[in-house]
């Protein structure tokens, strides 16, 4: 594995939850994160199969454009009952005719589908988060990392905090969502603690344990 010796990084999305819960992980650690969006880099199109695929379009982009390593997220919902659906689609799902995005209209997509399966109960409704760092060098070498969250789908939404689909999630263990959950209970860990709870989390917990030197 490729050692990491720059002390700046670039964030390659254009997500501002996911920049929000980035920075948040990686304050502890002294590295610089910069985003995308601050150099004005387009953001390329996702045209791979797989969250590995589309993390690496993301930071190779990014790295190409400023010179420097990138790190990136390809995250999303996988609904069991719904054959891994909307997976790598999870952003899509939330596309409005106006081509904005409204995760409203997202929830309620799933949930339609899951009526249309006939997924009424508890255990019917399993699936989880699954994000996919990649951290990409100019170069074009790249290393991932990824986590997952466990759970099942609620419905109604419950909770205004965090982003996405957040509110339909509920983590196994938990009985609040992570809509109801603020950002330090919904990752659940910081650098020295034994397990992140949120996939993002779980995801970054194996990049700073790589790359960063945390225990
Ligand atoms: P992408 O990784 O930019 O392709 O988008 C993944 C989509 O998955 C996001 O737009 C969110 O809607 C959803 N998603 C990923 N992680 C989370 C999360 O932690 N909470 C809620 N939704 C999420």
């Amino acid at each position: 594995m490729r050692a990491l010796t720059e002390k700046t990084l670039v964030i390659a999305t254009h997500n501002d939850g996911k920049l929000r819960e980035f920075a948040g992980l990686m304050a502890p650690f002294g590295i610089e994160a910069r985003s995308a969006g601050e150099h004005g880099l387009p953001e390329p199109e996702e045209t791979g199969t797989t969250f590995e695929e589309n993390a690496y379009i993301k930071a190779f982009a990014a790295a190409k454009a400023t010179g420097l390593p990138a790190l990136s997220d390809d995250s999303g919902l996988c609904v069991d009952a719904l054959g891994g659906q909307p997976g790598v689609y999870t952003a899509n799902w939330a596309e409005t005719p106006d081509g904005k995005r409204d995760f409203a209209i997202a929830m309620q997509r799933t949930e339609v589908a899951l009526q249309e399966v006939g997924a009424t109960e508890p255990a019917q409704r399993t699936g989880r988060f699954v994000a996919v760092l990649c951290l990409a060098w100019p170069d074009g070498h790249a290393e991932y990392f990824r986590g997952e969250a466990e759970g099942r789908l609620v419905w109604p939404p419950r909770g205004e905090k965090g982003f996405g689909y957040d509110p339909v999630f509920l983590p196994n263990g938990h009985d609040r969502t992570f809509g109801e959950m603020t950002a330090e209970e919904k990752h659940g860990w910081k650098p020295g603690m034994k397990e992140a709870l949120s996939h993002r989390a779980r995801a970054f917990q194996k990049f700073a344990q790589a790359m960063l030197g945390s225990s």
